[in-house]
């Protein structure tokens, strides 16, 4: 019905790590080659949580776009921007938010966790309690299709499920939508339309789900369609609603196993992360002194991989081969932990080569960084400005 596209977003709170790239920015990369995709920096959300130091916000967004770009999200393929310069999110939050029982605010399983997590700040906040609404506001804006997010984030897209829903029924009325829809069929040529209509009376008389995806292919294809007529007839379908604001999906992102430099996943939280543009010199020494097996006190002792944080590494890193040889020769004392370790070393520094090469273009010249998030941030605002019209005309807000 509407366009297939991706959307998703980050809180600029601090500079990204290793686990962010395996385990959000890698698929980022793979998405934005088959969708067309929005990525954007949360600093609204982040500012939820950190408005009283709006400054880590500040100096965060940049340098977590460069990341990403190092990363290799191409801003020829995604659109990127930031929250805040596409105000059109706090409108549709707002108007969200008229409707939006409180319960199901309170309910989000990260809110309660959340302020439990952040004892030292003080989260029994407004703007904290709405950070789902938000959420919802961003995908909605953009009528997304899929939300790549991580396991945490799966209630907050149910909710806007909810939101959609809850809108659609509320808003989706218009004066004469059956004759409007009956119209639209017309428009789809004879044989389609006889095809709709039978479509459409399996799924609503006998429940036939196979015809409602079947009757949502013809949609899809049909060249002939306006774009209001195309939403009001896939409103038909379910029932005689218009849907202005599609439910979107979560893309559950593969939880990433990226352990940090103590054997625990790698989190800031922990203290045990290496940045994405950490230095050759610092990655280096971080893996270096990183511990390993405990047993082995001497050169001569023998160890257990399975119990050494290194191991788990060299699982993210390491070929068959090489994990073969780790095995055999810490068992066997055969190899000493510095020279087990190099592997990984070397491994990580080619892993970020392209991505520090990737940088310095942006370090080296910052208007460029600056353009690429205005151009996106234009791009993402049509986009957003045209969903508000929309919006604001099914809510009676349209008055002129
Ligand atoms: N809440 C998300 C997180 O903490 C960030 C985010 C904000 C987001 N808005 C979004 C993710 C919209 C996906 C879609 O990771
Ligand atoms: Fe760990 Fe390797 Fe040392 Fe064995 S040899 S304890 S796997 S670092």
């Amino acid at each position: 019905m509407f366009a297939e596209r991706v959307l998703s977003g980050m809180r600029p709170t601090g500079s990204l790590h290793l686990g962010h790239y395996h385990g959000v920015l890698k698929n980022w990369v793979r998405l934005q080659a088959e969708y067309p995709c929005f990525f954007f920096v949360a600093d609204w959300h982040a500012l939820t949580t950190h408005y009283e130091t709006p400054d880590v916000i500040e100096q965060s967004v940049w340098d977590m776009v460069v990341d990403w770009l190092a990363a290799g999200v191409d801003p020829n393929q995604s659109t990127l921007f930031i929250q805040s310069k596409v105000p059109e999110h706090a409108e549709l939050f707002l108007l969200l938010s008229m409707g939006t029982p409180l319960g199901w605010l309170e309910r989000v399983p990260t809110y309660k966790d959340q302020i439990e997590k952040l004892k030292e700040k003080d989260l029994q906040t407004y703007g904290f309690l709405g950070y789902p609404l938000l959420q919802a506001a961003d995908i909605l804006i953009y009528r997304a299709q899929f939300v790549p997010v991580g396991e945490d984030q799966v209630p907050h897209v149910e909710m806007t499920r909810e939101v959609a829903r809850r809108f659609n029924y509320l808003y989706g009325r218009e004066p004469g939508f059956e004759e409007k829809a009956l119209e639209a069929v017309k428009k789809l040529g004879s044989k389609r339309a006889k095809m709709y209509a039978e479509l459409r009376v399996a799924y609503q008389e006998r429940g036939d789900d196979e015809a409602l995806e079947q009757a949502k292919a013809l949609l899809q294809e049909a060249q002939s369609l306006s774009m209001g007529d195309r939403e009001r007839l896939f409103g038909f379908l379910e029932g005689a609603r218009k849907i202005i604001l599609p439910e979107p999906q979560a893309l559950l992102t593969s939880a990433s196993r990226m352990p940090g430099i103590d054997g625990q996943k790698m989190s800031k939280s922990y203290g045990n992360t290496i940045s994405i543009r950490e230095t050759p010199e610092e990655v280096t020494r971080s893996i270096r002194t990183m511990p390993t097996d405990p047993a082995r006190v001497r050169r001569t002792d023998p160890g257990d991989p399975a119990r050494c944080p290194v191991w788990q590494l060299h699982a993210v890193y390491s070929s068959e081969e090489t994990k073969q040889w780790v095995e055999k020769e810490c068992k066997s004392a055969g190899i000493g932990c510095l020279e087990c370790k190099q592997p990984v070393i070397d491994a990580i520094l080619l892993e970020q080569q392209p991505m520090f090469e990737r940088a310095q273009m942006y370090l080296d010249d910052p208007s460029l960084l600056r353009s690429i998030i205005a151009d996106g941030s234009d791009k993402a605002r049509k986009v957003a400005q045209e969903t508000m019209r929309e919006v604001r005309e099914a809510m009676g807000l349209a008055y002129d």
